[in-house]
């Protein structure tokens, strides 16, 4: 597929941004490591990755708004086309030396994704869609899979983790799929997750408690891919209610159907904590 300007533009940004990133994993140890709230380290890396992606693409669209994890929104004189960045995605698997991490690029155009890109460095993998054009790796044509059984179906997902997210809630959704899919995985980096779905190697997906850098590149992957991708209630409010299920038809509607049961499960087991709690005291 003969790239467009505009994806040309972000895969000069993500390249550059990438070969920063690769020299810094050689160095990881090296890093300053400052927290910034439970289990999420920023690190001098996706701070440069962002200024490398900024710099790039203001080089080609300078009126832009852009919206970047690190550095945050900075507004455009154009206020119809805003880039929404994650520099690094994966940042905990990146500070242990784990080569699954991305740099993520979308560009929204009054209110809707226009353009995507998701980049591994570490695979050279180089996942993009524009809308109406289909979604594509390394110029390969991309679909999610076509697996219609959950007991043939990997579905991955994000884990509530320390300080972050509802562990009871999760214990309930993680036992739901693990009664029903082939395999469960939890990789680590949601926009390589996003992207994979549009790949057909995973079948199915969810997480909680997602950003818009998250989210947004990863969307338009899996519509250009033929593939389904709503909040968990189903709606069309993923970048600002920050959760997701992904899929193909079949494993989507079913995923949103298991999750649904998996919660009335939590509630009534939180329901009868809760009951049990005062006795305790
Ligand atoms: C994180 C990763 C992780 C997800 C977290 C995200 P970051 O992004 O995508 O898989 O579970 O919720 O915050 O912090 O590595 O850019
Ligand atoms: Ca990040
Ligand atoms: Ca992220």
């Amino acid at each position: 597929m003969p790239q467009s300007a505009i994806l040309n533009v972000m895969t000069k940004a993500a390249y550059r941004a990438g070969r920063s990133l690769k020299r810094d994993l050689g160095e990881v140890e090296n890093l300053q490591v400052s927290l910034k709230g439970p289990r999420n380290f920023v690190t001098a890396a996706d701070r440069r990755a962002e200024e490398i992606v900024r710099e790039e693409l203001a080089k080609a669209r300078p009126d832009y708004g852009f919206l970047g994890e690190e550095g945050g929104a900075r507004a455009g004189a154009d206020k119809s086309h805003r880039w929404i960045v994650d520099p690094l995605d994966g940042t905990t698997n990146f500070l242990h030396g784990i080569p699954h991490f991305a740099v993520s690029i979308a560009l929204e155009r009054d209110g809707a994704i226009v353009a995507a890109l998701t980049y591994n460095p570490a695979s050279d993998e180089l996942f993009i869609a524009e809308r109406g054009k289909g979604a594509f790796l390394n110029d390969r044509r991309i679909r999610v899979s076509a697996r219609q059984r959950l007991a043939e179906g990997v579905v991955a997902c994000g884990l509530p983790h320390y300080g972050r997210g509802d562990l009871a809630l999760g214990r309930h959704e993680i036992a739901a799929a693990q009664q029903h899919f082939a395999g469960l995985r939890r990789y680590g980096a949601a926009t390589l997750d996003l992207a994979w779905i549009a790949a057909g190697r995973f079948d199915a997906y969810w997480e909680r408690d997602l950003s818009p850098w998250d989210l947004a590149a990863g969307l338009l992957l899996i519509r250009e891919a033929g593939g389904f991708v709503t909040d968990l209630d189903g709606g069309d409010n993923i970048l600002t209610k920050g959760h997701v299920a992904a899929g193909n038809d079949t494993m989507h509607r079913e995923l949103l159907r298991l999750l649904k049961e998996a919660g009335k499960e939590a509630a009534k087991e939180g329901a009868k904590e809760a009951i049990k709690a005062p006795e305790a005291s």
